[in-house]
């Protein structure tokens, strides 16, 4: 047995069932109105044991790393609702829980600005070679520094920012690159309200001007089957070679081969990703580049920002089992007031 039973596990509560460690804080507040089943040692569950923990419970607190489709949901005859503590919900099969019906939310607004920060620090990480140059330092090389011969990076401040994806956290990166002086194109299933462009001050453009005219190209569009590898082998031909891709939004949105070849052949000139094909695994051929900067997918990752994440999926979770509908609920044709 993986997961722990909360100490009231003889009341009449409400069963409960949460995937992923949580802050204590958070655990406790569950465990005053549920009888909770948790996971505080974080092992990532196989899709036969999460079927197993998702069977007799109501309600089950889940992330990235839970994916939620018809088989999991196969003995969850009294689950009411799986709260995602992540805004992108693409570990979700939306149809098939729908169809069970079970109320399907995320943890949108809360993570924004955190999320929005790290992507503009990223792309700067990337573009200034700021991970590289520290390796640099720490190898020693520092003696062979050199006016033309140091990692020289690619400006940001008066380059052009193309952002493929414009909802709420490629808003914040726009209004980020402003500061920066930067000309900011973006890339959306829909054009923004003219307020909105305003305030980014941000030009529609299609696909492929972004990916032409871009000094640095950066991905927040949400994972679905349209938007697999919107970044391949042609979409990387188009881009300058001075260009630097930032993918923040989720792996697969980016072909991890082809990035890496063209990273190897220095048909861009950089890339930073937060998110992978099959995360946690990389990309063998990634790992051995230095013009990347790789990250554990920690856009969300503040102490702040995490707590808020797990506060509002809580919230969502006991509105449901409460009757009331979920603050950031998916499937809002399934709430019946
Ligand atoms: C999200 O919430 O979707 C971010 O990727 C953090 O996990």
């Amino acid at each position: 047995m993986n997961t722990q039973a909360s100490p009231q596990s003889t009341t009449q509560k409400p069963k409960i069932f949460v995937a992923r460690a949580i802050f204590p804080e958070a655990l406790a507040k569950l465990e005053e109105f549920f009888e909770v089943r948790s996971n505080q040692e974080d092992r990532i569950f196989s899709s036969e044991e999460l079927q197993k923990e998702l069977s007799g419970v109501a309600g089950a607190l889940v992330a990235g790393s839970e994916r939620i489709d018809a088989k999991a949901l196969e003995d969850a005859k009294d689950l009411k609702i799986v709260a995602n503590i992540s805004v992108g919900y693409n570990n979700f099969d939306v149809q098939a829980i729908t169809a069970a019906g079970v109320m399907a939310t995320n943890t949108p607004d809360v993570l924004t600005d955190t999320t929005a920060d790290f992507g503009f620090g990223l792309l700067m990480a990337t573009a200034r070679r700021i991970t590289e140059s520290e390796h640099w330092v720490r190898a020693g090389k520092w003696d062979k520094w050199s006016i033309v011969n140091n990692p020289l990076g690619m400006d940001l401040h008066h380059s052009t920012i193309g952002i493929i994806g414009m909802g709420r956290i490629g808003q914040g990166i726009a209004k980020r690159a402003l500061g920066f002086g930067m000309k900011v194109i973006y890339h959306n299933r829909s054009h923004l309200s003219d307020a909105d462009e305003k305030a980014c001050g941000a030009t529609y453009v299609s696909k492929e001007e972004l990916l032409r005219t871009a000094d640095h190209v950066v991905l927040v569009l949400p994972y679905t089957s349209e938007s697999h590898h919107t970044i391949g082998t042609k979409e990387i031909a188009m881009m300058k070679p001075t260009a630097t891709l930032i993918n923040i939004a989720r792996g697969g949105i980016v072909d991890d081969a082809a990035l890496a070849q063209a990273l190897r052949e220095n048909k861009i000139f950089a890339a930073g990703l937060d998110v992978f094909e099959g995360e946690p695994s990389v990309h063998p051929e990634l790992l051995k580049l230095s013009n990347v900067v790789l990250a554990p997918h920690i856009a969300s990752a503040t102490e702040k920002t995490r707590r808020a994440m797990v506060d509002l999926a809580v919230e969502n979770l006991r509105a449901a089992l409460d009757g009331k509908k979920p603050p950031s609920l998916i499937n809002t044709e399934l709430f019946k007031a």
